[in-house]
Protein backbone atom coordinates (compact mmCIF):
# COMPACT_ATOMS: atom_id res chain seq x y z
CA UNK A 1 0.00 0.00 0.00
CA UNK A 2 1.47 3.28 -1.23
CA UNK A 3 1.33 6.32 0.87
CA UNK A 4 1.82 9.23 -1.13
CA UNK A 5 -0.89 11.40 1.11
CA UNK A 6 2.46 12.80 3.34
CA UNK A 7 1.23 16.36 2.23
CA UNK A 8 0.82 17.15 5.57
CA UNK A 9 -0.78 19.95 7.02
CA UNK A 10 1.12 22.65 8.15
CA UNK A 11 2.25 23.88 10.82
CA UNK A 12 3.94 19.42 11.44
CA UNK A 13 4.56 18.36 14.34
CA UNK A 14 7.82 16.65 15.13
CA UNK A 15 9.26 13.63 17.50
CA UNK A 16 12.89 13.29 17.93
CA UNK A 17 13.72 9.86 19.21
CA UNK A 18 17.67 10.16 20.34
CA UNK A 19 17.45 13.94 21.57
CA UNK A 20 21.58 13.25 21.75
CA UNK A 21 24.21 15.06 20.13
CA UNK A 22 23.26 14.86 16.59
CA UNK A 23 18.89 15.14 17.79
CA UNK A 24 19.64 17.82 19.96
CA UNK A 25 21.53 20.40 16.96
CA UNK A 26 18.58 19.04 14.98
CA UNK A 27 15.89 20.07 16.93
CA UNK A 28 17.77 23.44 17.60
CA UNK A 29 17.60 23.95 13.55
CA UNK A 30 14.37 22.98 13.16
CA UNK A 31 13.28 24.81 16.11
CA UNK A 32 14.30 28.53 14.24
CA UNK A 33 11.58 27.78 11.50
CA UNK A 34 8.72 25.42 13.07
CA UNK A 35 9.24 27.26 17.09
CA UNK A 36 10.47 24.87 19.75
CA UNK A 37 6.77 24.10 21.05
CA UNK A 38 5.92 21.64 18.51
CA UNK A 39 9.19 19.35 19.00
CA UNK A 40 9.13 16.77 21.48
CA UNK A 41 12.72 15.10 22.50
CA UNK A 42 12.64 11.79 23.42
CA UNK A 43 15.99 9.83 25.56
CA UNK A 44 15.73 8.30 28.47
CA UNK A 45 18.11 9.77 31.11
CA UNK A 46 16.02 13.26 30.56
CA UNK A 47 18.24 14.88 33.32
CA UNK A 48 20.86 15.56 30.44
CA UNK A 49 18.59 17.69 28.29
CA UNK A 50 16.19 19.49 30.73
CA UNK A 51 17.87 22.83 30.51
CA UNK A 52 15.99 22.50 26.88
CA UNK A 53 12.78 22.81 28.66
CA UNK A 54 13.35 26.53 29.47
CA UNK A 55 13.89 26.78 25.47
CA UNK A 56 10.32 25.52 24.69
CA UNK A 57 11.06 22.00 23.79
CA UNK A 58 8.91 19.41 25.07
CA UNK A 59 10.39 16.30 26.44
CA UNK A 60 9.51 12.83 27.30
CA UNK A 61 11.64 9.65 27.91
CA UNK A 62 8.65 7.36 26.65
CA UNK A 63 8.94 7.28 22.97
CA UNK A 64 5.31 6.43 22.84
CA UNK A 65 4.52 9.53 24.09
CA UNK A 66 7.12 11.15 22.32
CA UNK A 67 5.79 10.18 18.89
CA UNK A 68 2.18 10.25 19.40
CA UNK A 69 0.81 13.42 17.67
CA UNK A 70 4.06 13.76 15.56
CA UNK A 71 3.82 13.99 11.13
CA UNK A 72 7.74 13.52 11.57
CA UNK A 73 9.79 11.35 13.66
CA UNK A 74 13.26 11.68 13.10
CA UNK A 75 15.17 8.58 14.63
CA UNK A 76 18.81 9.74 16.10
CA UNK A 77 19.87 6.93 17.98
CA UNK A 78 22.81 4.60 17.17
CA UNK A 79 21.56 1.49 15.39
CA UNK A 80 21.93 -1.41 17.42
CA UNK A 81 18.72 0.98 19.43
CA UNK A 82 16.92 0.92 16.52
CA UNK A 83 14.93 -2.53 16.19
CA UNK A 84 14.17 -2.26 20.02
CA UNK A 85 12.89 0.95 19.52
CA UNK A 86 10.70 0.29 16.67
CA UNK A 87 9.29 -2.68 18.32
CA UNK A 88 8.14 -0.66 20.97
CA UNK A 89 6.53 1.41 18.81
CA UNK A 90 4.78 -1.03 16.89
CA UNK A 91 0.90 -0.44 16.58
CA UNK A 92 1.57 3.40 17.50
CA UNK A 93 3.57 4.70 14.43
CA UNK A 94 1.01 5.37 11.58
CA UNK A 95 2.07 5.17 8.19
CA UNK A 96 -0.79 7.24 6.82
CA UNK A 97 0.47 10.07 8.64
CA UNK A 98 3.52 10.05 9.68
CA UNK A 99 7.17 10.01 7.73
CA UNK A 100 10.39 8.55 9.77
CA UNK A 101 13.35 10.15 9.14
CA UNK A 102 16.68 8.42 9.57
CA UNK A 103 19.92 9.82 10.47
CA UNK A 104 21.37 6.14 11.57
CA UNK A 105 24.95 5.68 9.37
CA UNK A 106 24.91 2.38 7.39
CA UNK A 107 21.25 1.02 7.71
CA UNK A 108 19.52 1.48 4.38
CA UNK A 109 15.61 2.09 4.03
CA UNK A 110 14.82 -1.40 3.26
CA UNK A 111 16.60 -2.46 6.57
CA UNK A 112 14.57 0.17 8.03
CA UNK A 113 11.56 -1.19 6.83
CA UNK A 114 12.02 -4.97 7.54
CA UNK A 115 11.42 -3.76 11.16
CA UNK A 116 8.23 -2.01 10.17
CA UNK A 117 4.90 -3.76 10.37
CA UNK A 118 4.05 -2.01 7.01
CA UNK A 119 5.41 0.41 4.23
CA UNK A 120 5.96 3.51 5.89
CA UNK A 121 7.53 6.60 4.02
CA UNK A 122 11.28 6.62 4.82
CA UNK A 123 13.75 9.42 4.59
CA UNK A 124 17.54 8.73 5.35
CA UNK A 125 19.54 11.98 6.56
CA UNK A 126 22.62 12.38 6.75
CA UNK A 127 24.54 15.28 8.41
CA UNK A 128 27.84 15.97 10.26
CA UNK A 129 29.03 17.16 12.78
CA UNK A 130 29.21 20.87 12.18
CA UNK A 131 25.63 20.69 12.44
CA UNK A 132 25.98 21.61 15.75
CA UNK A 133 26.84 24.85 14.50
CA UNK A 134 24.61 25.24 12.01
CA UNK A 135 26.68 24.22 8.95
CA UNK A 136 26.63 20.75 8.33
CA UNK A 137 26.76 19.23 4.69
CA UNK A 138 23.72 17.05 4.52
CA UNK A 139 22.57 14.53 1.92
CA UNK A 140 18.80 13.02 1.82
CA UNK A 141 17.17 10.40 0.05
CA UNK A 142 13.93 9.05 0.05
CA UNK A 143 11.85 5.63 -0.57
CA UNK A 144 8.92 5.18 -3.18
CA UNK A 145 6.51 6.30 -0.27
CA UNK A 146 7.44 9.14 0.42
CA UNK A 147 5.56 12.25 -1.14
CA UNK A 148 7.46 15.24 -3.41
CA UNK A 149 5.96 17.63 -0.02
CA UNK A 150 7.67 15.85 2.51
CA UNK A 151 10.93 15.68 1.12
CA UNK A 152 10.61 19.63 0.40
CA UNK A 153 9.77 19.81 3.93
CA UNK A 154 12.66 17.96 4.89
CA UNK A 155 15.06 19.39 2.75
CA UNK A 156 14.29 22.92 3.59
CA UNK A 157 14.35 21.97 7.74
CA UNK A 158 17.65 20.66 7.13
CA UNK A 159 18.28 23.92 4.58
CA UNK A 160 18.80 25.47 8.44
CA UNK A 161 21.72 23.96 9.84
CA UNK A 162 23.70 24.07 6.57
CA UNK A 163 23.99 22.77 3.13
CA UNK A 164 21.36 19.96 2.19
CA UNK A 165 21.21 18.21 -1.15
CA UNK A 166 18.65 15.47 -2.11
CA UNK A 167 20.66 12.30 -3.57
CA UNK A 168 19.43 8.78 -4.94
CA UNK A 169 20.19 6.11 -1.90
CA UNK A 170 22.55 4.00 -3.83
CA UNK A 171 25.21 7.22 -3.14
CA UNK A 172 23.99 7.46 0.85
CA UNK A 173 27.55 5.59 1.65
CA UNK A 174 29.53 7.60 -0.68
CA UNK A 175 27.52 10.47 1.14
CA UNK A 176 28.42 9.39 4.76
CA UNK A 177 32.37 8.71 3.64
CA UNK A 178 32.61 12.23 1.66
CA UNK A 179 30.57 14.38 4.26
CA UNK A 180 30.13 12.65 7.51
CA UNK A 181 33.52 10.83 7.79
CA UNK A 182 35.11 13.78 5.67
CA UNK A 183 35.07 16.00 8.55
CA UNK A 184 37.38 13.57 10.39
CA UNK A 185 39.51 13.71 6.93
CA UNK A 186 39.98 17.68 6.90
CA UNK A 187 40.92 18.14 10.16
CA UNK A 188 43.72 15.65 9.96
CA UNK A 189 44.60 18.10 7.23
CA UNK A 190 44.52 21.11 9.46
CA UNK A 191 46.25 19.18 12.12
CA UNK A 192 49.22 17.88 9.77
CA UNK A 193 49.32 21.44 8.70
CA UNK A 194 49.45 22.72 12.25
CA UNK A 195 52.57 20.41 13.11
CA UNK A 196 54.32 21.45 10.20
CA UNK A 197 53.59 24.99 10.87
CA UNK A 198 55.56 24.37 14.54
CA UNK A 199 58.39 23.22 12.67
CA UNK A 200 58.74 26.34 11.25
CA UNK A 201 58.66 27.91 14.39
CA UNK A 202 55.17 29.09 15.15
CA UNK A 203 53.66 28.52 18.67
CA UNK A 204 51.08 25.65 18.59
CA UNK A 205 48.44 27.81 19.46
CA UNK A 206 49.38 30.29 16.25
CA UNK A 207 50.32 27.45 13.68
CA UNK A 208 46.19 25.88 14.54
CA UNK A 209 44.84 29.46 13.93
CA UNK A 210 46.66 30.27 11.07
CA UNK A 211 45.98 26.77 9.37
CA UNK A 212 42.24 26.66 10.31
CA UNK A 213 41.77 30.50 9.42
CA UNK A 214 43.14 29.66 5.79
CA UNK A 215 40.96 25.59 5.14
CA UNK A 216 38.11 28.21 5.78
CA UNK A 217 39.13 30.93 3.55
CA UNK A 218 40.16 28.06 0.35
CA UNK A 219 36.38 26.63 1.28
CA UNK A 220 34.62 29.76 1.24
CA UNK A 221 36.63 30.68 -1.96
CA UNK A 222 34.73 28.27 -3.77
CA UNK A 223 31.94 28.48 -2.04
CA UNK A 224 31.21 32.12 -2.45
CA UNK A 225 32.58 32.79 -5.89
CA UNK A 226 31.79 28.82 -7.28
CA UNK A 227 34.96 28.62 -8.94
CA UNK A 228 37.23 25.28 -9.23
CA UNK A 229 40.03 24.13 -6.72
CA UNK A 230 42.53 24.14 -9.87
CA UNK A 231 41.77 28.05 -10.81
CA UNK A 232 42.48 29.28 -7.48
CA UNK A 233 45.78 26.57 -7.05
CA UNK A 234 46.63 28.75 -10.62
CA UNK A 235 46.23 32.00 -8.66
CA UNK A 236 49.03 31.29 -5.73
CA UNK A 237 51.49 28.89 -7.51
CA UNK A 238 54.26 31.45 -9.51
CA UNK A 239 56.16 30.04 -11.92
CA UNK A 240 59.61 28.96 -10.04
CA UNK A 241 57.63 29.64 -6.95
CA UNK A 242 57.73 28.23 -3.38
CA UNK A 243 53.46 27.28 -3.42
CA UNK A 244 54.10 25.34 -6.23
CA UNK A 245 57.89 23.48 -5.01
CA UNK A 246 56.30 22.98 -2.28
CA UNK A 247 52.67 21.35 -3.84
CA UNK A 248 54.18 18.82 -6.17
CA UNK A 249 56.26 17.66 -3.22
CA UNK A 250 53.08 16.58 -1.50
CA UNK A 251 51.32 14.83 -4.47
CA UNK A 252 55.36 13.27 -4.90
CA UNK A 253 54.62 12.00 -1.58
CA UNK A 254 50.86 10.77 -2.91
CA UNK A 255 48.58 13.53 -1.16
CA UNK A 256 45.92 13.25 -3.91
CA UNK A 257 46.29 9.79 -4.03
CA UNK A 258 46.41 9.02 -0.08
CA UNK A 259 43.33 10.76 -0.16
CA UNK A 260 40.89 8.99 -2.76
CA UNK A 261 42.64 5.52 -1.46
CA UNK A 262 41.22 7.03 1.92
CA UNK A 263 37.59 7.46 0.56
CA UNK A 264 37.91 4.27 -1.38
CA UNK A 265 38.84 2.15 2.23
CA UNK A 266 36.11 4.31 4.13
CA UNK A 267 33.22 3.08 1.61
CA UNK A 268 34.28 -0.62 1.46
CA UNK A 269 34.27 -0.27 5.24
CA UNK A 270 30.96 1.31 5.60
CA UNK A 271 29.80 -1.21 2.60
CA UNK A 272 30.95 -4.30 4.53
CA UNK A 273 29.27 -3.03 7.75
CA UNK A 274 25.74 -2.36 5.79
CA UNK A 275 26.28 -6.26 4.48
CA UNK A 276 27.13 -7.85 7.63
N1 LIG B 1 26.77 13.08 15.42
C1 LIG B 1 26.72 13.32 14.12
O1 LIG B 1 27.14 14.39 13.63
C2 LIG B 1 26.15 12.30 13.18
C3 LIG B 1 26.27 12.52 11.80
C4 LIG B 1 25.67 11.59 10.94
C5 LIG B 1 24.97 10.52 11.44
N2 LIG B 1 24.91 10.32 12.78
C6 LIG B 1 24.14 9.17 13.29
O2 LIG B 1 23.11 9.67 14.12
C7 LIG B 1 22.87 8.78 15.21
C8 LIG B 1 23.01 9.55 16.52
O3 LIG B 1 24.31 10.07 16.65
P1 LIG B 1 24.74 10.94 17.93
O4 LIG B 1 26.13 11.34 17.72
O5 LIG B 1 23.71 11.98 18.19
O6 LIG B 1 24.65 9.82 19.07
P2 LIG B 1 24.36 10.02 20.62
O7 LIG B 1 24.85 11.34 21.09
O8 LIG B 1 24.83 8.77 21.28
O9 LIG B 1 22.76 10.07 20.72
C9 LIG B 1 21.94 8.93 20.72
C10 LIG B 1 20.85 9.22 21.72
O10 LIG B 1 19.88 8.18 21.66
C11 LIG B 1 19.30 8.10 22.96
N3 LIG B 1 18.65 6.80 23.08
C12 LIG B 1 19.20 5.58 23.12
N4 LIG B 1 18.27 4.63 23.29
C13 LIG B 1 17.09 5.29 23.34
C14 LIG B 1 15.75 4.86 23.52
N5 LIG B 1 15.43 3.55 23.68
N6 LIG B 1 14.78 5.78 23.52
C15 LIG B 1 15.08 7.09 23.38
N7 LIG B 1 16.33 7.56 23.23
C16 LIG B 1 17.31 6.65 23.22
C17 LIG B 1 20.48 8.27 23.90
O11 LIG B 1 20.12 8.86 25.13
P3 LIG B 1 19.76 7.98 26.40
O12 LIG B 1 20.91 7.06 26.66
O13 LIG B 1 19.55 9.00 27.48
O14 LIG B 1 18.51 7.25 26.05
C18 LIG B 1 21.33 9.30 23.14
O15 LIG B 1 21.11 10.60 23.63
C19 LIG B 1 23.89 7.65 15.06
O16 LIG B 1 23.26 6.57 14.44
C20 LIG B 1 24.96 8.24 14.15
O17 LIG B 1 25.55 7.25 13.33
C21 LIG B 1 25.46 11.19 13.67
Amino acid sequence: MSNKKNNLQKPPKVAIIGAGNLGVAIAKGLATSLGADIIWLCRRHLSKIEMLVKDGFRLSSDVKEAVLEADYVFFCVQPQQLPDILDELKGVLNPQKQVLISTLAGMDSDRIQALLPHPFPIIRAMPNTAVAIGQSMTCICANDQVSPQAITQVQEWFGTVGEVMHIEEEHMKAATVLAASGIAFFLRYIRAATQGGIELGFEAEEALKIATATAKGAASLLMVQGSHPESEIDKVTTPMGCTIAGLNEMEYQGLSSAVIQGLKKSFDKISSIGDS
